[in-house]
């Protein structure tokens, strides 16, 4: 059975299809990309697999079982952690803080969340800023406390929107590496991204979005070849 099963899928704002009866399937222990220029409804995909806006129809099987209509609380129990592509830590709390609130989800002792949680910063680099409070980190810092707070929730399917937006070379470079090695621990990872050469160095496999439908959904290789894709996304030259 496939970790994750999404099944014609669907979200109207109004007269806009934001998400057109989309469909994929996703094995465990896999990096997806999820791709499409702006607008194509990669974020409203999150939100509605996550469940923080109701679906118009359709279904998202997490092991086999339907998580449409439940409340984010609830699906991040099931083991569906997302990051936002506009960061939210909570801005007056400490680094720590903000990772142990999640941390609380799993541990109810408090000292317990917290060493978790400190854990946790240290696999991301943020050890050193656990007192600090999140405002003060620098984007890409931010960036990685919004993964950190999702790690702390242990999440067996992680959505990460747009993670390596804004950052430079070297700090898309680390991400990269980050997101390997969360895949390595055995998390299952959708990545929305606009850094083409991150996605298809990391990915396994790829779905295009364009106007909320599916235009492909294949191995980077033969994505960057696909004529639609380059169209209605890459443009010519990107292979
Ligand atoms: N809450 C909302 N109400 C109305 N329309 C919305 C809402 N959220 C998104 N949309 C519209 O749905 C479409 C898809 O938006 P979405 O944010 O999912 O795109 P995206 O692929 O994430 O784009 P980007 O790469 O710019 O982040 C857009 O036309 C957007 O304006
Ligand atoms: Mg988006």
């Amino acid at each position: 059975m496939a970790l994750l099963e999404v099944n014609q899928l669907r979200k109207d704002f109004g007269g806009l299809r934001a998400v057109s009866d989309l469909s994929f399937r996703l094995e465990a222990g896999q990096i997806l990309g999820l791709i499409g220029p702006n607008g194509a409804g990669k974020t409203t995909a999150f939100n509605l697999m996550a469940g923080f806006i109701p679906a118009t129809s359709g279904e998202v099987r997490l092991d086999g079982e339907n998580v449409v209509g439940l409340r984010p609380h609830a699906i991040v129990r099931r083991g569906i952690a997302r990051t936002f592509q506009i960061v939210k830590p909570f801005r007056k709390l400490t680094v720590l803080e903000n990772v142990t609130l999640a941390a609380f989800l799993r541990e109810p002792v408090r000292a317990r969340a917290a060493a978790a949680a400190r854990s946790i910063l240290a696999l991301l680099d943020l050890a050193g800023k656990a007192d600090c409070d999140a405002s003060d980190l620098t984007l890409g810092q931010q960036k990685r406390l919004e993964i950190a707070r999702c790690l702390a929730t242990r999440p067996k399917l992680l959505f990460l929107d747009e993670p390596m937006g804004g950052l430079n070379p070297t700090e898309v470079e680390a991400a990269c590496e980050l997101v390997q090695k969360l895949s390595d621990s055995g998390i299952t990872v959708i990545l929305v991204e606009h850094h083409m050469r991150a996605i298809m160095k990391i990915s396994d496999r790829v779905v295009v979005l364009h106007h909320g439908v599916k235009i492909a959904d294949d191995a980077p290789a033969d994505v960057v070849r696909n004529p639609a894709v380059v169209k209605a996304y890459l443009g010519e030259g990107a292979a």
